[in-house]
């Protein structure tokens, strides 16, 4: 892993581009769809859950600028038009969970669609492979193969973009050869579309299984030249993936590590919502429990429940 840690920021050097992110291995624990940590050094970080609820970062902003009977007002809305599915008027663990999954994926686009305006140099809302390639890494495929003929560290970031460019052309769902802004999205953030995962367990397998007996073990998923601190985080990392503990692991447990379980995710802040909102702890929320507790769902710009300031 330190291997590809390296030369991800070699070709961050080499290219000034902008897109380390991409370039990083993809794995669960270092890709929420929330940026920000729903708990921060036992803080509890309530844009957390204004941003699980609303799924977009300005819609959050916008609602801290509104009073509290506009944002009660609003969220009743959003309640009963996008949560409530089945129209009962009561919000249970599932609907929230799955509204929640959905803000998820929205706000994995809406950082997709920004990194799309940045690469399509001539705005025409399509990209090809060779414009991507352009743009993010400075240079022609040919170009890199030519230089990774000599250059052992080309070589290397070459096998990492030919990953991505099966990435591209799986994402390319009507086959033009080309990425829309919607295609685009599934390429970017890949665990979020099932089409797109056995593609990235096959090409963790390319990258980790040297031996290709179809299984990695503990030597190919973690660098032999880690220092103890990385060699010691691997390992932890790799019993909790292991589920069998045989020492190895298969594709299901590969799929395990590289598609990150944000389903788990939603159904935790789901709980966690409810459990604060339920106040007739009856398993389940009225539209005027959830009012009454705006200030965590979706916040005003009334001081907030949490702020200790207020207590
Ligand atoms: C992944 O690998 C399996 C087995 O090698 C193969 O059958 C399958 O087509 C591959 N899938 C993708 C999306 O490349």
């Amino acid at each position: 892993m330190k291997i590809q840690l390296k030369y991800l920021i070699f070709v961050a050097l080499l290219v000034f581009c902008s897109c380390e992110d991409e370039k990083k291995p993809k794995k669960h624990d270092d890709h929420p769809p929330i940026k920000e940590a729903h708990y921060d050094h036992g803080e509890h970080n309530e844009d957390y859950d204004h941003q699980a609820v609303l799924g977009s970062e300005q819609d959050a902003e916008e609602f801290s600028k509104l009073d509290a009977a506009e944002a009660k007002d609003r969220l009743e809305s959003l309640a009963k038009e996008k949560i409530d599915l089945n129209k009962d008027h009561i919000i249970d663990e599932n609907e929230l969970a799955n509204h929640i999954l959905k803000s998820f994926v929205k706000l994995d686009d809406a950082e997709a669609q920004v990194r799309f305006g940045e690469t399509d140099a001539d705005s025409d809302d399509i990209l090809t492979w060779k414009e991507y390639m352009q743009e993010t890494y400075g240079m022609s495929e040919e170009e890199l193969q030519e230089q990774a003929k000599t250059d052992k560290d080309k070589k290397n970031m070459l096998n990492d973009i030919l990953i991505e460019k099966s990435r591209f052309f799986l994402a390319d769902r009507n086959k033009d050869q080309t990425l829309d802004r919607k295609e685009f999205n599934a390429f970017y953030h890949p665990f979020n579309y099932e089409y797109m995962h056995e593609n990235e367990i096959n090409n963790t397998f390319k990258f980790h299984d040297k031996n290709s007996d179809g299984f990695i073990t503990f030597n190919e998923y973690s660098d032999e030249n880690a220092d103890k601190e990385t060699a010691d985080y691997d390992k932890e990392h790799f019993k909790q993936y292991d589920k069998d503990s045989n020492g190895k692991l298969d594709k299901k447990e590969v799929e395990k590590w590289v598609i990150p379980d944000h389903g788990q995710l939603a159904i935790d802040e789901a709980k966690h919502l409810i459990s604060e909102t339920d106040a007739d702890k009856d398993g389940k929320l009225t539209i005027d429990e959830i009012r009454d507790q705006h200030s965590l769902w979706v916040g005003s710009q009334h001081i907030s429940l949490h702020d200790p300031e207020e207590l």
